[in-house]
């Protein structure tokens, strides 16, 4: 199956077996989740570009007013949905889509989160600059992805031909210092850089916009 052209095909098939795959580090999450609602306020509106299974959408949902999910894959938000209802979550709404949408307004969100979904845009200096613009004045965008060029560039590669083959969705080879740079560019400041979980690699930043 090839999935260049719908990679939501590609999450639908892995949906359930993704879905029932746990938090790999479970205190780092905690941690950085604790981290997150210390920029948060009740008046926010969030929003989670490729929220999956909608994890991190419910876990801050009691601290802002409300939260948008979106993912491309429909069997990833039927799970999403499911979770939200037997949570009893009543301000995320989750739809099907991308950051690209029309219906999002520019400087309508207080929080954009990413959660290992950047490195799945082909051009990350476009991705960035929609996140700015749909941010407002002193938003945050907060990033965290699979960054191969800054530990298997190899791998990275090979990875990137599978995704151009079409046997799994398109990958791009990002290094840290790359996102940074096309937050800077964007016009972010990045006031935080962590690395929650010592068995991954990835930092978490956090940006804000000037
Ligand atoms: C590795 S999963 C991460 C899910 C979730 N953010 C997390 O951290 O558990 C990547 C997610 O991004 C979604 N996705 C991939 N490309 C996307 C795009 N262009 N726009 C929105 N979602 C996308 C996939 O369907 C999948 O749910």
């Amino acid at each position: 199956m090839l999935f260049r052209k719908s990679p939501e095909k590609f999450w639908n098939l892995i949906a359930s077996k993704y879905a029932a795959s746990p938090i790999s580090d479970i205190a780092a999450y905690e941690k950085k989740i604790e981290k997150l609602k210390s920029y948060l306020s009740p008046e926010y509106h969030v929003l989670d570009i490729g929220c999956g299974t909608g994890t991190q959408c419910d876990d801050l949902a009691n601290n802002v007013k409300h939260v948008t999910g979106i993912d491309i894959s429909s069997k990833l938000l039927a799970v999403a949905e499911h979770r939200k209802a037997e949570r009893k979550i009543e301000n995320v709404e989750f739809i099907q889509t991308t950051v690209f949408d029309e219906r999002f307004e520019p400087g309508s969100f207080d929080l954009i989160t990413a959660f290992y979904v950047l490195h799945f845009y082909e051009d990350i200096d476009e991705v960035v600059r929609r996140i700015y613009s749909l941010l407002k004045p002193d938003g945050l965008f907060v990033s965290e992805t699979a960054c191969m060029g800054d530990k298997n560039i190899l791998i990275g590669k090979l990875l990137r031909l599978a995704g151009k083959s079409g046997f799994l969705p398109l990958m791009s080879v990002l290094t840290t210092r790359q996102i940074e740079q096309a937050l800077e560019q964007a016009g972010f400041s990045i006031v935080d850089k962590t690395k929650f979980s010592e068995s991954n690699d990835e930092y978490t930043l956090l940006a804000k916009k000037l």
